[in-house]
């Protein structure tokens, strides 16, 4: 932390870059809506993964990134379901208040799962409420374009910061006919109109996946509202990744938009085999790890 960062108050911490290359974002204690809106508008890139549980929060807390996005995605990478489908409200609470009451810096984002919104915005309200109520997430996200509209701004007026996930939206799988980048060609001037009715209903920030780069580009120009690219190009003013996609824990062919920043899985991988080869080896416990 730089000399000039003041000491975070009790339970809350600072981000950990170091002295010379801390962005002017590492002194806030707590992420919030405004915080992301300045950052955009100093062109100061945000950052999200994904996480799921307790100990990825309290990581990527440490490591500064901003908002901690507790996805659907769960549903393929916690529960052992094959898509984002399946996933229940019940069964994400409980992923999302174990983010929240780690999490002291970043923003936590609810993901409302398939087929909890889209009814009616009453629906949407009374899941999201649930969202923030008893799963700890400081706004939720919801996938959809213009028709969301409504939905959003019954949101928005009732205190949920919103975020809109537009171009690709994994819950549609089967509508849009699998996974395909949105937005190319004539598709262009849809993700702009979807972008520009969030925004205009009033979504604080809107995720955009699998869509060209410089269509991504031109949305984050024209809109006020945070952009956050998945798929999209590096001319969105955020990025996010799923965790277990960018440090290495899921296996299988990967989307061409993922980095691969560590390789977890072969150190857990490593480690669950040196323990089987000293428990079998009778090596563990020893005298030291032993009463
Ligand atoms: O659930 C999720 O992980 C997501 C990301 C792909 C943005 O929605």
């Amino acid at each position: 932390m730089s000399e000039q960062q003041p000491t975070p108050a009790s339970g809350e911490v600072a981000a950990p870059y170091g002295s010379g290359s801390a962005p002017a974002s590492a002194t806030i204690k707590r992420i919030r809506t405004h915080h992301l809106a300045e950052m955009k508008a100093r062109g100061e890139k945000v950052t999200m993964l994904t996480a799921y549980d307790m100990y990825t929060a309290e990581i990527f807390d440490e490591a500064g990134i901003e908002m901690l996005l507790v996805g659907d995605s769960a549903s393929n990478n916690v529960l052992g379901n094959e898509t984002s489908l399946p996933i229940t409200v019940d069964e994400l609470l409980p992923l999302t208040r174990a983010v929240a009451k780690t999490a002291k810096r970043a923003m936590v984002v609810g993901d409302l799962p398939f087929g909890s919104y889209q009814a009616s915005p009453e629906q949407a309200y009374l899941t999201a409420v649930r969202f923030m109520k008893e799963g700890g997430a400081h706004c939720v996200k919801l996938e959809g374009g213009a028709e969301m509209a409504p939905v959003i701004s019954k949101l928005v007026q009732g205190g949920v910061p919103v975020i809109a996930h537009i171009g690709f939206t994994p819950q549609s799988e089967h509508t849009l006919g699998g996974y395909r980048i949105q937005g190319r060609g004539a598709g262009a001037e849809k993700l702009l109109a979807d972008a520009h009715a969030v925004q205009e209903a009033g979504a604080f920030a809107v995720v955009m996946e699998m869509v060209p780069a410089d269509v991504a580009e031109q949305v984050s120009k024209e809109l006020d509202i945070l952009t956050i690219g998945i798929g999209a190009g590096a001319g969105c003013d955020g990025q996010v990744l799923v965790w277990t996609d960018a440090f290495g824990i899921r296996t299988g062919r990967m989307p061409k938009f993922v980095k691969q920043y560590a390789d977890v899985r072969s150190v857990l991988l490593e480690g669950a085999k040196a323990y089987a080869a000293d428990v079998k080896g009778g090596t563990f416990p020893d005298a030291e790890h032993s009463f």
